[in-house]
């Protein structure tokens, strides 16, 4: 029986934070440690290319992160853990996608939705610092998830349209080519979806309100003290399901020890407590990547070679796989 595939990228840009943890990181370190799936972890880092233009800020995020992973739990001998620019027949592949994809599909992206929506409110023209990347990227992103035909695409809730974009891309190139292409399908983890940020909106760097992964205990605990709450005492009932602090325990937290919380909720524990008790959770869980985070930091090479090694292995499924839709759409020897 052939395992399933399942298959994350994360964005190589800024620095991982707890939204990038429970959203995508630990799910994916999770799953690649079932018997029963095939895991591939990558990071993205063509994706990184779309806002960022400032090569140290690429270079130094891309390491980041792939510290990051590795620090957190992955097993590079099990997952498949690569780099996207070491696969070239990704950008192959996004090409020949990018010829059947259509145009009024790309126009209906959140993502470049909003970036027009933001122009039209400035007053801007519509276009204005709006990248062919940008506009391009489903495209992309269904390259990276067809390319080693993936099963299921762990993801926040922000990406299940472009997971569902690849699904359509896929399925008109088999429709108009060849059966080539598995369906591929978003998976959102229950609890955790989305993790709030420090204002309560997503936690996102575009809001600049997140918590970093790997600060200092102290840096942690600051982070923590600046979560919004409201003005109720120490002994007043508090709602739980509108609280950040309670939204960001749940994801740390075990059954019993959400439930248990949701009843201090409302038995009226005080936010100075609910937040210590906070950080106590989150820095328990923290403690031990934290450290191995910093000892890969200091050692570039062997990260370097563990992704050369994740490349290596993967590119004869890619090679295999690229060489089928070439032939596919009629770009085949002469000979
Ligand atoms: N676009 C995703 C994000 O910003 C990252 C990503 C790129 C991805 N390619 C992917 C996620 C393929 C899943 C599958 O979060």
């Amino acid at each position: 029986m052939t395992r399933r595939r399942v298959l994350t990228g994360i964005t190589t840009s800024g620095t991982p934070h707890l939204g990038n943890y429970v959203g995508a990181i630990r799910p994916a370190v999770d799953a690649s440690r079932e018997a029963e799936v095939d895991a591939y972890l990558f990071l993205a880092d063509y994706h990184a290319l779309i806002k960022c233009h400032d090569p140290a800020a690429v270079a130094q995020s891309s390491l980041e992160i792939a510290a990051t992973w590795l620090a957190s739990g992955l097993d590079a001998e099990r997952a498949h853990f690569y780099r996207q620019s070491d696969i070239p027949e990704v950008t192959e592949l996004s090409w020949i996608l990018t010829c059947n994809a259509a145009k009024g599909l790309m126009n209906r992206a959140h993502a470049y939705k909003a970036a027009v929506q933001h122009n039209r409110d400035a007053n801007e023209d519509p276009d204005f610092g709006i990248t062919m990347g940008l506009f391009s990227y489903p495209v992309l992103m269904a390259a990276d998830i067809l390319i080693f035909n993936a099963h299921d695409v762990p993801v926040g809730r922000d990406q299940i349209q472009h997971v569902e974009m690849a699904r359509d891309i896929a399925q008109r190139f088999n429709h108009n080519f060849a059966e080539i292409f598995t369906l591929p399908k978003a998976v959102v983890g229950e609890h955790v979806a989305v993790l709030q940020g420090l204002d309560g909106r997503k936690m996102s760097k575009s809001y600049g309100n997140t918590i970093p992964l790997f600060g200092t205990p102290k840096q942690l605990q600051k982070s923590i003290n600046k979560i919004k709450t409201n003005l109720l005492e120490p002994g007043e009932p508090k709602n739980p399901e509108e609280s950040t602090v309670f939204q960001i325990w749940s994801a740390f937290a075990s059954d019993n020890e959400r439930a248990r919380m949701y009843a201090d909720f409302e038995g009226g524990i005080g936010w100075g407590e609910a937040k210590k008790q906070l950080f106590e959770l989150v820095n328990g869980e923290l403690a031990e990547p934290r450290e191995r985070y910093h000892e890969l930091m200091a050692k570039p090479a062997q990260v370097e070679e563990v992704l050369q090694a994740g490349a290596e292995r993967l590119r004869p499924t890619s090679k295999a796989l690229l060489e089928q839709v070439r032939d596919a759409v009629g770009l085949r020897s002469y000979a």
